[in-house]
Parts: structure tokens; C-alpha cells; sequence
């Protein structure tokens, strides 16, 4: 049976989604489509009957049904049984009124910002881990800490880099989200602080909720010299002593940008003292773009926990990652594991042990494409949407706009309607921030990016000539900042 969602659950997600602007039954339905398009509510999950939703929010039964109705034509809600419909999300090409805008196969994604798989390498180095197996067969098959080819030469990658690191170091995970969870939690304790930069990667956020932590939200400045504003960090950490900070210094997710090596270092110096745990999710830190030279994190300090992953530089299907970490720490990190799982698949990480010892090519040329990517994207949106105010990326995969009016959730909503699904800005911050930004990833070649830009055009158009609808898709009520 479909998990379900109950009357007060929804009720609460909804905020004040009533403010009379349009028929009740149309900000209904308006605002749990923001909330599926969002990720707010999950995917197939099977809303309220009408009769309960009718009761809890104290509306008739009939706004109910019109509002489920509408939803189920705009293909965010299954037919269902009965009046119980489950939540997806509608796969279906921009009207036939938007000529040059059609998604070839429906909704163009800008809500992800990942890679296809970097050409044969992936497929090759699948190929070539079957040919290892034969060795590894007689064993058990599970292993907590990961195949020792895979940590080696996650080792000797860092140690290239100028940071001592030995195989005992590295714990493998099921990608950089695993290695997350498994830091939180073993280093933090429920109600602990958690620092994080604002914005950030969503996920993360998630990640630090779910461990009953409290978020201690510090900006970046809007103005990107310096990039970090390290003096409120020193100050955040000092104050408040947050029991751990996770920090993307690499290609910030969504921003792009890349910490200084002085940063790093008063950093790293600040949360020693702090007695905070920095860790370091260094996913996208292979995707550097403008060639940037830059130390990692454990670099400037042996306490650093770092988290990495193969997702973003290779293939997220692999689903591999690590933790990088003092040695003490990776028994404890493995005591925590294997409570979720006992280990990961062994030729997944034959061959992204193989991918990282061989990866330079493949590599390049994947940053040479998005190189490509984020220049046409750049030059779509001067050209498009010259109003919105564009800070250009050091490397990663996304760009990080600010939008004339606070109406990114208003855009997520609309968005579909033209072909294209997005986050919204809200997404990557805490207490409803980021009204005004959206991230835009240069993950499409040139030509759907083209086509995406230009849906994003009419969208803002739409937008633009309708005050009345940038009022009613309103956000979620604000939670609770700690
Ligand atoms: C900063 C950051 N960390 C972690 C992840 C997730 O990585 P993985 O697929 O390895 O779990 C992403 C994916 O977008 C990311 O951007």
C-alpha cells in the first residue's frame, strides 16, 4: 500500500495557502503542486480523503474535490481509488501556444544537477572490474570499510595533493549523502548545532534535520569578494559552538564558488578552537573549471572529516563515495554503518577504483563540455533574462540567480507549464530565504539549454504580467530558525 499523508501533516506543509486571491479550490491545488514540485511532499504518497482534507482546513467538501480534480488534470495526482489519489509528476511536452520551447522528451530537469555517465570510461571500468572479480569471489563480500583497491586510491589521490593520507583513512560509502549521514551521526549528538553555509546543498540540510540537529544558518555575502564571510563563521562558531560545521568549500553547491586557501586555514584554525568538527563534502571539487588552485581542507588541519564522492566528477550510478577522517575516528564510522548497511557492492568500487586511478581524459573532456555548457548559459541568460543578477560559477555545475522579485516559488510552480522542472531558491536555505534566487544548472547541452532559457523567459513574463499570481503561489510558512 502507498504511504499516505494525513489531514494535520498536509495541513501544516500548506501554511497559509488561503489568502483569497483566487478561488480557494485553485490555491489549493496551486499549492500542494508547489509542495509535490518541491519535494515537500514525496512521490506517490497518497493525499487525505476529501472529506478529511474538507474537515481539517474547515472548507467544503466541494473546494476539495475541485482542487483534486485540477490536480489530477494537471497530472499531479493518479486517478487512485476512490478519492485517494497518490502524488506524481506529469510527464507531457509545453503546449502547442509555446513554438521552439518543446522538450523533446518531456519536462526538461533543472531541478538535478548531475552528469550523464562520462562516456565509455564508466562502461569500460565495469568491464574491467569483472575481470578482478574471479579474486575477490571466495571472500564474503561483506565489507564495512570498503574494497582496499578503492581506498588506496582514494588514498593516494590525496596524497597527490599534498595531504599524507593512508587507505586506513577511508571508509567507502554508498556515495557522499551516506557519508553524511554516517558522520552526523556519530560526531553529533540530537539538539546539537550544526553550522552550515547559507545557502547550501538541500540534502544536507535534510540530513542534519533528520539527525535532530539545529541548522546555525551562516550567509554568504551577496557580494563574492570575499566569497565566505569567514569573520561571521569565526564569530558563529566562538558564540554559539556548534558541535560540527558542514562546509562545501569545493564548488559550492549552488553557488560554485571556491575558499581561498587563507580561508581555509582561519577556518580550520577557528573550529579547533571552537571544538567543532569540520566536515568538508568535497563532491564537487574534481569539476574545477577555471583551473583554480586550492588545498584541501585536511590540509590546514589532521581533525577535517571529508566527504567525497564519484556522483558528480564521474557517474552517480555509481553510488559511491567516502569518508575521509583521522584513523581513530573510521571504527566508530563503521559502528554506525553498519547499523544501516553491512557495505557496499564490490564491483562498483573495482570500478571506481579504476576510474580514479585513470580518469584524466575522460575528465578533462567532461570539463571542457561543461566549460562549453556554462558559457552558453551564461550568454542565454544576459540575453533572455538580462534582469536577473548572474554570479558566475568557479566550477561545479550550477549557476546561482537573483531573480527581480521574490517569486522563485512562484517560478517552480509555473515552470512545468513551459516545459521545465526547477528547485526552487527556498530549497537551499532554512526559514523560507532565498525567495529571490533560483539555481540554474549547466548540466544540458547548449541547445536545450537554449530551449529551457527561453521557457524560462516566458515564465517570467507570465510572471511579470500577473501580480495577482506571484501573490497566491506563495511559500510555505517560515520554520523555525535555530
Ligand atoms: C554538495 C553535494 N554533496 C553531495 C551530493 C550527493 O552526492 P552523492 O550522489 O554521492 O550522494 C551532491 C549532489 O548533488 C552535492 O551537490
Amino acid at each position: 500500500m502507498a504511504p499516505s499523508l494525513n489531514p494535520t501533516a498536509l495541513l501544516r506543509l500548506l501554511g497559509q495557502w488561503n489568502t483569497g486571491a483566487l478561488p480557494a479550490y485553485r490555491e489549493l491545488a496551486d499549492v500542494v503542486r508547489l509542495l509535490v514540485m518541491d519535494g515537500r511532499i514525496p512521490l506517490d504518497v497518497a493525499l487525505p480523503s476529501e472529506r478529511a482534507l474538507a474537515q481539517t482546513l474547515g472548507v467544503s467538501r466541494t473546494t476539495v474535490t475541485a482542487a483534486y480534480a485540477g490536480l489530477r488534470e494537471q497530472g499531479f495526482l493518479t486517478a487512485g481509488q476512490g478519492s485517494r489519489g497518490r502524488t506524481c509528476i506529469p510527464h507531457r511536452s509545453v503546449p502547442a501556444s509555446m513554438p521552439g520551447l518543446a522538450a523533446p522528451e518531456g519536462l526538461l530537469d533543472l531541478a538535478y544537477a548531475s552528469l550523464p555517465a562520462a562516456g565509455e570510461a564508466v562502461h569500460r571500468a565495469f568491464a574491467e572490474a569483472l575481470t578482478e572479480l574471479p579474486a575477490l569471489l571466495p571472500g564474503f563480500g561483506y565489507d564495512a570499510m570498503g574494497v582496499t583497491a578503492l581506498r588506496e586510491a582514494i588514498a593516494d589521490k590525496y596524497t597527490a595533493e599534498g595531504v599524507p593520507t593512508t587507505a586506513s583513512q577511508i571508509l567507502i560509502t554508498s556515495g557522499a549523502q551516506h557519508a553524511l549521514n554516517i558522520v552526523l551521526r556519530t560526531l553529533a549528538g540530537k539538539q546539537d548545532r550544526v553550522m552550515v553555509e547559507h545557502p547550501t546543498y538541500p540534502n544536507a540540510l535534510d540530513a542534519i534535520r533528520a539527525a535532530g540537529c539545529r541548522i546555525l544558518p551562516v550567509a554568504l555575502p551577496a557580494d563574492t569578494s570575499p566569497a565566505w564571510d569567514i569573520d561571521a563563521m569565526v564569530a558563529a562558531m566562538s558564540q554559539q559552538q556548534p558541535a560540527m560545521a558542514y562546509l562545501v568549500p569545493d564548488f559550492h553547491n549552488p553557488t560554485g564558488r571556491i575558499m581561498s586557501d587563507l580561508q581555509r586555514r582561519r577556518l580550520a584554525r577557528a573550529a579547533a578552537s571552537a571544538g567543532t568538527v569540520l566536515v568538508v563534502d568535497e563532491t564537487l571539487r574534481g569539476l574545477n573549471l577555471d583551473g583554480v588552485r586550492t588545498a584541501p581542507m585536511s590540509a590546514f588541519s589532521p581533525a577535517v572529516v571529508s566527504v567525497g564522492s564519484l556522483s558528480k566528477s564521474h557517474w552517480a550510478g555509481l553510488r559511491t563515495g567516502w569518508i575521509r577522517a583521522d584513523e581513530a575516528l573510521i571504527p566508530r564510522f563503521i559502528a554506525t554503518r553498519t547499523v544501516m548497511d553491512l557495505g557496499g557492492p564490490v564491483v562498483e568500487q573495482l570500478a571506481a577504483a579504476r576510474l580514479i586511478r585513470s580518469f584524466s581524459a575522460p575528465l578533462d573532456a567532461r570539463l571542457e563540455e561543461l566549460r562549453h555548457n556554462r558559457e552558453s548559459l551564461l550568454r542565454l541568460l544576459e540575453k533572455y533574462l538580462p534582469e536577473w543578477e548572474v554570479e558566475i560559477p568557479k566550477g561545479g555545475l550550477t549557476v546561482w540567480c537573483r531573480l527581480p522579485s521574490p517569486c522563485s516559488t512562484a517560478f517552480t510552480v509555473l515552470a512545468p507549464d513551459f516545459g521545465v522542472r526547477l528547485a526552487a531558491g527556498p530549497r537551499f536555505g532554512v526559514g523560507g530565504a532565498f525567495e529571490h534566487y533560483l539555481r540554474v544548472p549547466f548540466t544540458l547541452p547548449p541547445e536545450q539549454l537554449e530551449v529551457a532559457v527561453r521557457a524560462l523567459r516566458a515564465a517570467q513574463d507570465k510572471l511579470d504580467g500577473s501580480p495577482q499570481l506571484r501573490r497566491t503561489l506563495k511559500p510555505e510558512r517560515p520554520a523555525a530558525v535555530a
